[in-house]
């Protein structure tokens, strides 16, 4: 991370002084977005050539500040995301994915990756309607509603917007579904964890694919329920791409069993846990790919006419956000405050407080969804000292903390710090508790992934016009 840091200083001290930008005190010289788009209601800014996230997040900063305007914002740049697609696409052709609602809700996130050909992983029936409801963003067979449990009520609001495809993993759920769906299409859904996942889902969710899920595939045939597949999620913030073969093997087994038993078995789920930064080097798109691609020519060869999706949420959602709080207050203490080592008691330190916190858009934080964030001056000067840093959020809370220990040059009062990668289990967690504002949204793209998203409206139906 220390490298990360120091790389990204360079970089944006580059990128600024490529563009000519002045010393810190004058306003840096920045591009300008060509015209303006609508992507569903969103009014995104289009800019000629490819938009750095940072400086997407400096030309809204620069505007803030001429508009004496310290609110938290963060920003969106839908040409990350299409280059996240177009990786995908590039790694995995086989595997289409189904983006995980959760994630991040964003509507100009969701009506991209619509037009882009992504399915859509809906876990309630307020996620059904983002995707269904007004805007009808794609066509219910492109939705899979990948909640083992499941309310009686979203089963039959699925059933009323035509979404048959679920998940289940006990038998309870499926006389559930035989009550309350007309046509069920039901996926199997096994525990395959990694164990060094940050999030092992598998402690709540998945049948044990050995002893368990053999005979939840016996139960649904003898009840008349037709099980289309299997599906396994290897945990979110997963560092073991093996797991996915594992997963894969497992799946075929039980493909095996439930074709003896009468199931037109035919969907193959694997899942989410792709990492979403770029920059960690434990495992990659890549990594994944490998083992995913060679388990499938194995067990899923392309002549079966398998239909393979996975459910990424972070691996979209996390690169093209953006998020930058202003410093309300910069406190000058004793290192010793932040290290707790007494030997720091002669070293000057800051704490900084932020206007947005893990209450906020910092959210991640609370639950280890964001585990590697890091801050940077949104406008970096020169060659300063660095110093000792904690970033703490503005509620009362002694919780608010975002960084506990990181280190920054002196800020002072209403300047910003800019964290990248936070897209993740970010915005959809923030809350406005002690009635502190939450971040507002600003889009971007770049014209090119536009005509290339606009290209691939083309190919589709109507049903998509509502986007641009
Ligand atoms: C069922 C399901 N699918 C997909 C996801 C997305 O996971 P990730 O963000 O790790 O890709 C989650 C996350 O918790 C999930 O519970």
């Amino acid at each position: 991370m220390v490298l990360l840091k120091s790389f990204f200083v360079f970089f944006v001290v580059f990128v600024q002084s490529s563009l000519g930008a002045p010393p810190s005190r004058k306003k840096p010289d920045l591009p300008k977005a060509a015209y303006y788009e609508r992507i569903g209601n969103s009014k995104v800014f289009v800019f000629k050539s490819s938009i750095n996230s940072t400086v997407f997040s400096q030309i809204i900063g620069n505007d803030k500040n001429r508009k004496n305007d310290d609110s938290p914002f963060y920003t969106v740049n839908l040409g990350t995301l299409v280059s996240k697609f177009q990786e995908w696409q590039r790694e995995m052709p086989r595997v289409k994915p189904f983006y995980s609602v959760k994630t991040n809700n964003e509507p100009v996130i969701l009506s991209t990756l619509a037009t882009l050909g992504s399915g859509f992983d809906c876990a309630s029936k307020n996620e059904m309607n983002m995707i269904l409801g007004n805007n009808k963003l794609t066509t219910p067979e492109n939705i899979i509603f990948a909640h083992t449990i499941k309310p009686e009520k979203f089963i039959s609001h699925a059933d009323k917007m035509g979404i048959n495809k679920m998940t289940f993993d006990n038998e309870e759920e499926l006389y559930k579904v035989k009550k309350f769906h007309s046509n069920p299409r039901m996926v199997l859904r096994i525990n395959v964890s990694d164990q060094t996942a940050a999030h092992k889902l598998g402690a709540k969710f998945g049948s044990n694919p050995i002893t368990d899920a053999p005979k939840l595939l016996k139960k649904a045939a003898e009840l008349g329920l037709e099980v289309i597949g299997i599906s396994f999620h290897i945990g979110s913030g997963a560092t073991k791409e093996e797991t996915y073969g594992i997963g894969i093997k497992y799946a075929r087994d039980l493909f095996d069993k439930g074709l003896e038993l009468g199931h037109n078995m035919t969907l193959l789920d694997i899942g989410g846990g792709y990492p979403g930064n770029d920059t960690d080097e434990e495992i990659s798109l890549q990594k994944i790919a490998k083992v995913v691609n060679t388990a499938l020519d194995k067990y899923f060869p392309e002549s079966g006419n398998y239909e393979i999706i996975a459910e990424p949420g972070r691996y979209f959602a996390t690169a093209p956000v953006s998020v930058t709080a202003n410093i309300v207050s910069s406190v000058e203490i004793k290192a010793e405050r932040i290290t707790k080592k007494p030997t720091d008691s002669n070293i000057t330190a800051y704490s900084y407080y932020l206007n947005d916190g893990v209450y906020g858009t910092f959210a991640c934080k609370v639950a280890d969804f964001c585990p590697t964030i890091s801050s940077f001056p949104l406008f970096p000067k020169n060659n300063q000292t660095q110093y000792i840093s904690a970033v703490w959020g503005p509620t009362c809370s002694d919780s608010d903390l975002i960084e506990e220990q990181t280190n920054l040059p002196h800020m002072e009062v209403g300047e910003w710090l800019y964290y990248p990668y936070m897209g993740a289990y970010s915005i959809v967690l923030a809350t406005d508790f002690n009635g502190f504002e939450r971040a507002k949204g600003y889009y971007c793209i770049d014209e090119k992934s536009l005509q290339y998203i606009k290209s691939r409206k083309a190919a589709k139906s109507d049903l998509l016009s509502v986007l641009f």
